[in-house]
């Protein structure tokens, strides 16, 4: 089918790229012509496993194009992906600005020929029908031929020549394994109440669907839910405020641990192997950050205020998110006391491992706080560090190899459990350190050994 991807960021350019791997003729668009260039020429503009190879053996099959020109993409696709950032507004409101500029965008290009117009985006529940009314603008836009009073025929009603229906499908990807989630879903949700816009949306996800594309080939079907539009964008809403709500529970947990002297990591295998429970996102530590969990979490908050009610429980997995960070520092102030004039430095800056986004980091706080109490901060990250990339970075000495890291510092703190700092030679770090103390931010490092490489071990909640 033809598809065309309209924001090629951390989910656009996941989905066009898989879409044009099993086989669909893909057009992404983006405003960013330094992106597009950079795509042109076969490489990714972020770091996702796998992607760039897929990119590439898609573009050689002649099955995935990128462009600026927006006209060119809505006349190419029958089914349009709105995949711009949604970003939070200070008040924790939902940022739609990126997609009414797009949708109004794409009214204005509509050229007749049914087409389906997909929000990939989170937004805020209910945007189905604003997005519907936006796109009728754009076409009341393209039509609107000044007509002299009382002359000419009646312009025809944008009803008339739009002929196209809003689908919500939204994304469910992890980064760091967005190609895996793409291809292994647990579900796919479609929310429309067009039996027409949904077939066609079954069409598009079929090889998917069929498990073909599963990591284990011939792998189960996947189910495929059709829901209202409200519901599809509530399932996004939900979806993530569970998982954030799941993790700042075990991180309760994990500080009324510290206290009772129990070990949080024994306690979530615990109740993990409850089936109702079960292990994932039972990680105790610094909390959670990245471009969803936050923004997805203040949206739903955000929504349920304006609607006249108090998400408490929302509001507390916030509350107890942001405090991790704050608990770590006191952690740091526990063993050296004075921070001022101390040197802490932090393994890992990203949001989580095996991705270069620093959106919303725990390490930004952090980085903030110990500035702020006088400290110097160096860190050692596996792909900030080799990227050259400041990222915008302030206040941090970002060295390039983890000896270094540890030349001077009075304390090390794990910030981002990346699988690489497992194998650092501790033993060594701690003897070119001041001090050798690590606080694990994540619970990753084995205690027993890094207190055999002489390190004074401090986890979150155990
Ligand atoms: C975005 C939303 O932030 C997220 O809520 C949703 O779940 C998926 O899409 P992400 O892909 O991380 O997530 O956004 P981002 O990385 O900011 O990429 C957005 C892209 O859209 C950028 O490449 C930007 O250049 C592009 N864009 C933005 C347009 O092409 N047109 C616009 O008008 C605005
Ligand atoms: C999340 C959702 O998982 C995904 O379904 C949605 O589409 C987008 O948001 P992502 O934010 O990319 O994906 O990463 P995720 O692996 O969910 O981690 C989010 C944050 O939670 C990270 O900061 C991670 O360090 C933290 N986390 C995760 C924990 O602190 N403990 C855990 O047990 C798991």
């Amino acid at each position: 089918m033809r598809v065309c991807v309209i924001g090629t960021g951390y989910v656009g350019l996941v989905t066009g790229v898989c879409l044009a791997h099993i086989g669909h003729e893909v057009m992404c668009i983006d405003i960013n012509e330094e992106k597009v260039k950079l795509m042109q020429s076969g490489q990714s503009p972020i770091f996702e496993p796998g992607l760039s190879e897929l990119m590439k053996s898609s573009m050689a099959a002649g099955h995935l194009q990128f462009s600026t020109d927006l006209k060119h993409g809505v006349e190419h696709g029958e089914i349009l992906f709105i995949a711009v950032g949604t970003p939070a507004l200070p008040t924790g409101e939902s940022d739609t600005r990126y997609v009414e500029a797009v949708a109004k965008g794409i009214g204005t290009h509509l050229n007749g020929g049914y087409k389906v117009i997909v929000n990939k985006s989170t937004v805020p529940i209910g945007s189905g029908d604003w997005v519907r009314m936006i796109v009728l603008d754009g076409v009341a836009e393209q039509q609107k031929v000044p007509v002299a009073a009382g002359q000419g025929p009646a312009l025809p009603h944008p009803e008339v020549v739009a002929d196209f229906d809003v689908v919500s499908n939204p994304e469910f990807l992890r980064e760091g394994s967005a190609i895996y989630d793409t291809f292994n879903p647990d579900r796919i949700v479609l929310g429309s109440n067009n039996p027409r816009a949904i077939a066609m949306m079954q069409e598009l996800y079929a090889p998917i669907v069929s498990g073909r594309y599963r990591e284990q080939p011939g792998g189960e079907s996947v189910p495929v839910l059709v829901t209202d539009l409200s519901s599809a964008e509530m399932v996004k809403y939900a979806a993530n405020s569970f998982l954030a709500t799941k993790i700042s529970f075990i991180n309760e947990i994990a500080n009324i641990c510290d206290r009772v002297g129990a070990d949080v990591t024994q306690v979530a295998a615990g109740i993990g192997l409850d089936s109702r429970i079960g292990k994932k996102f039972l990680q105790a530590g610094i909390g959670w950050g990245g471009s969803c969990f936050p923004k997805d979490v203040a949206a739903l908050i955000h929504t349920a205020d304006d609607y006249g009610y108090d998400a408490q429980l929302l509001k507390a997995a916030v509350d107890v998110n942001n405090r991790q960070r704050q608990l770590t520092l006191e952690k740091l102030q526990q063993v050296l006391k004075i921070l001022k004039g101390k040197t802490v430095g932090l393994l890992g800056l990203t949001f989580k491992p095996d991705t270069d986004d620093m959106r919303d980091a725990p390490s930004l706080i952090l980085i903030e706080q110990l500035n702020r109490l006088g400290a110097k901060v160096k860190a050692y990250d596996p792909i900030v560090s080799q990227s050259g990339v400041s990222h915008g970075l302030t206040g941090v000495i970002v060295e390039n190899d983890a000896m270094y890291l540890a030349d001077g510092c009075d304390a090390l703190v794990l910030v981002t459990d990346w699988a690489q700092f497992k194998e650092l030679d501790y033993a060594t770090m701690a003897q070119r350190m001041h001090s050798p103390i690590m606080i694990d931010g994540r619970n990753f490092l084995d205690r027993e050994a890094m207190i055999r490489a002489g390190f004074q071990y401090l986890g979150i909640g155990r």
